[in-house]
């Protein structure tokens, strides 16, 4: 049977170490010079229809690095611009394609998408989820720390797409996650309480101090997501005080990392000295996500 990756509320431990295993091989032998074209002859879908850097090229480069071919489909230019069903594109494309990665808006449309494409469909970030961007960024923790069990996460800021990812994850994973958000901007219900029926170290606060206390990973995003870029005003006023700044870091771990999907805004969500500075661990999650794309491809697109 295929299978998609459209949150991590359905994954397994297992999934989770396949996907760090084979990201950190792939990873080893791309850096030793040792090519790996477990995908040759295939094409991958890379369906757009929110901006991004990281994510596609990420996934056009994980896709050349294995031989397959990437289409990107910006769906403007597509009949899905002009209210073709979303069922009937997906159809044709799984006539075509051998995998699908879809940025969107409605974790619902996605769902729809994957439920009658004969192929791989994977999330690259719906309003709700981004659970690629938490699989690299769990990558890169490991990486820095040697393991993600018994750490402590801190999430300040909005409970976002990012913050439910984070959430699904620490259900499975069982590390300690705080999250601290203004009250307006928690995360959703639902995700929490599932969520916290797994994993009871799974903290809310309107408190960015108490969050951060002790916390060996500081991880904060963008205050206004794409397509809430009319809300950027308000939202600077209620997230002011969730600033990653020197003043959190202080009362984290001595050895904490600051951890940051991009884009960055400087002086808003996150000062510029803790950003480029010394703890923060940004550049490595930037390029663990072609890593990490590389490894979901070819897992999904091998088995
Ligand atoms: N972190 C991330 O998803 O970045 P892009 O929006 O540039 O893809
Ligand atoms: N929460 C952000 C993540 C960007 C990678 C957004 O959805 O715009």
């Amino acid at each position: 049977m295929k299978k998609d990756i459209l949150s991590l509320a359905d994954f397994e431990l297992s999934d989770f170490t396949m996907l760090f295993d084979r990201a950190a091989e792939l990873k080893a032998r791309h850096k030793r010079g040792i090519p790996d074209r477990t995908l040759t002859g295939k094409s991958i879908g890379l369906i757009f229809d929110k901006p991004s850097t990281r994510t596609r090229i990420s996934f056009e480069s994980a896709a050349i690095q294995l031989g397959a071919t990437p289409i990107f489909i910006h769906s403007g230019d597509t009949q899905m611009a002009r209210n073709e069903p979303i069922e009937d594109t997906a159809r044709v494309l799984s006539r075509y394609l051998d995998g699908v990665a879809y940025r969107t808006y409605s974790q619902e449309l996605i769902e729809k998408f994957a439920s009658v494409s004969d192929i791989p469909v994977i999330n690259a970030l719906t309003d709700k989820f981004h659970p690629c961007q938490v699989l690299s960024d769990l990558l890169t923790v490991i990486e820095h720390k040697g393991s993600i069990e018994g750490l402590t996460v801190a999430w300040i800021g909005d409970g976002n797409n990012m913050a439910h990812s984070w959430i699904n994850a620490a259900a499975i994973l069982g590390f300690s996650l705080n999250l601290a958000c203004p009250k307006a901007y928690y995360p959703d219900k639902d995700i929490m309480t599932r969520a916290r029926k797994k994993n009871k170290r799974i903290f809310l606060t309107t408190s960015p101090m108490d969050a951060a206390q002790g916390a060996d990973v500081i991880n904060t995003d963008v205050w206004a997501s794409m397509g809430q870029e009319h809300e950027q005003k308000e939202r600077q006023a209620v997230f002011a005080p969730y600033q990653v700044n020197s003043l959190l870091l202080d009362v984290a771990a001595r050895d904490a990392i600051v951890m940051h999907c991009l884009p960055a805004h400087r002086g808003e969500e996150i000062t510029a000295d803790v950003l480029d500075g010394p703890q923060s661990v940004v550049w490595d999650q930037a390029e663990n996500k072609l890593h990490m794309h590389k490894a979901i491809l070819d897992v999904l697109l091998t088995s």
